[in-house]
Parts: structure tokens; sequence; C-alpha cells
């Protein structure tokens, strides 16, 4: 599918049908494109928890107010981010450089990082939005619909997922074939009102 297309018929499905799980080549097929995305230094901080235990997507649907797409969609997954990643064995980000540039590289990571709790953590919003959206263009391509969703208790969310200390939830987004197309766009702002040049 091309990009444009993928990106103009992306919508928030909230009613999906019923159903099996996507196989595990289909996840693997979408995570392993998903973490193609960006990340500042290569940081890569996102964590996909992939919900398979009936009875915990019922207590993180009952977490999430009751939203039928939790437990109607054929996959739900919690999007987590390490906020600690930055510190966590960095060579890694660099592994396939040569040595003097892994060197100036982790110096420049460690300096921009540490520190700065406000940057940590705002980093990990960055990443797991632009993986998001490349998740949700990845299943359309794939022919699979989603919904992205920040109408849940990330605390109770947390202690279902045992979110581990030093992790955070950015967002949850469900996957799978659309019973009901979604709502027609709610009020798309012109161009001209979000596109600005040079300065405000
Ligand atoms: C971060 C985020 C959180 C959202 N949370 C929810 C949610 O909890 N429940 C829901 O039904 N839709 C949720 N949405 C979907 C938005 O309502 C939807 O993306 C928006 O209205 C634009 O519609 P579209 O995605 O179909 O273009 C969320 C979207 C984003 C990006």
């Amino acid at each position: 599918m091309d990009v444009f297309t993928a990106i103009e018929t992306r919508r928030a499905v909230k009613h999906f049908e019923p159903g099996e799980n996507m196989t595990n080549e289909e996840i693997n097929k979408l995570l392993s494109a998903t973490i193609l995305s960006p990340t500042s230094y290569n940081i890569q901080h996102w964590r996909f928890v992939r919900i398979s235990d009936s009875l915990l997507r019922e207590q993180i649907k009952e977490a999430a107010w009751g939203q039928s797409q939790v437990t109607d969609a054929a996959e739900l997954i919690v999007l987590c981010a390490d906020t600690d990643a930055w510190q966590t064995n960095p060579e890694r980000y660099f592994s396939e450089t040569d040595e003097q540039t892994r060197t100036t590289l982790l110096d420049m990571l460690d300096s921009f990082y540490r520190d700065n709790k406000q940057r940590q953590y705002d980093e990990t919003l960055r990443s797991c939005g632009i993986a998001a959206q490349s998740l949700m263009l990845a299943a359309k391509a794939m022919g699979y619909d989603t919904c992205p969703m920040i109408g849940f208790d990330q605390e109770k969310v947390g202690q279902l997922i045992q979110l581990p200390d030093g992790h955070i939830i950015s967002m949850m987004i469900t996957i799978g074939k659309a019973r009901q197309p979604a709502h027609p766009r709610s009020g798309q702002l012109p161009l001209a009102e979000v596109f600005i040049e040079d300065r405000f």
C-alpha cells in the first residue's frame, strides 16, 4: 500500500470484529517494521507489551472504562518505554559503528540526558508517538485497523502488566478488523492554521 493511502485511510476504529488474534508471524512483521522508527541517539526505549491473556484483557478493559475495543480487537498492545534506557548499556545503540564514533556518540548521549529527568521523560513520549504511527500505518498496509488509546487508568494498567520501575505507559493500541467504519472525521483544522513559516 502506498504510504499516502495508508495515512489517508488510517482511522481510529472503535468497533472491531471479535475473533482471531493475529498470527505470530504477522505480529513479528508488524513490530519488526515498527522498531525501524527513529529515536534520538538510537535509544529505542519503547517496549511493546502484547496482551494475549484474555482475563488480563478484561481487567484492562475495566481500567479503560469499558471501552469495547480493548477486548474485541484481535490484538491489544500496551506501548511502554524505559526512561532509563539512555544509561542502560548504551553501547548497544552504536554497536555497528567504529569505536571512535561510538565513543563520541556515547559522550554526547550521556551529557544530553544525565541529570535531566524532564528530557529523559519527554524523549520516551517522542519515541513512542513516532512508533505508534509507524505501527498504525504498517497495520493498515497489512489489512488491519487500529485505535490509539489513552482513555484508561494508567496506574491500574501499570499494576496489571507489572510495569517495572523507571518505565512509563505511553498509550495502548488496539489492532483488528473493523466491524464498523470510524466516524466521519470530526473537524480537521485547515492546513493554513497549523502550518507556520519561520516564526509564530
Ligand atoms: C494519544 C491518543 C489517545 C486516544 N485515546 C482514545 C481512547 O481512549 N478512546 C478512543 O476511542 N479513541 C482514542 N483516540 C482516538 C482519537 O479520538 C482519534 O484519533 C481522533 O479523534 C482523530 O480521528 P482519526 O484517528 O480517526 O483520524 C486517541 C488518539 C490518540 C492519538
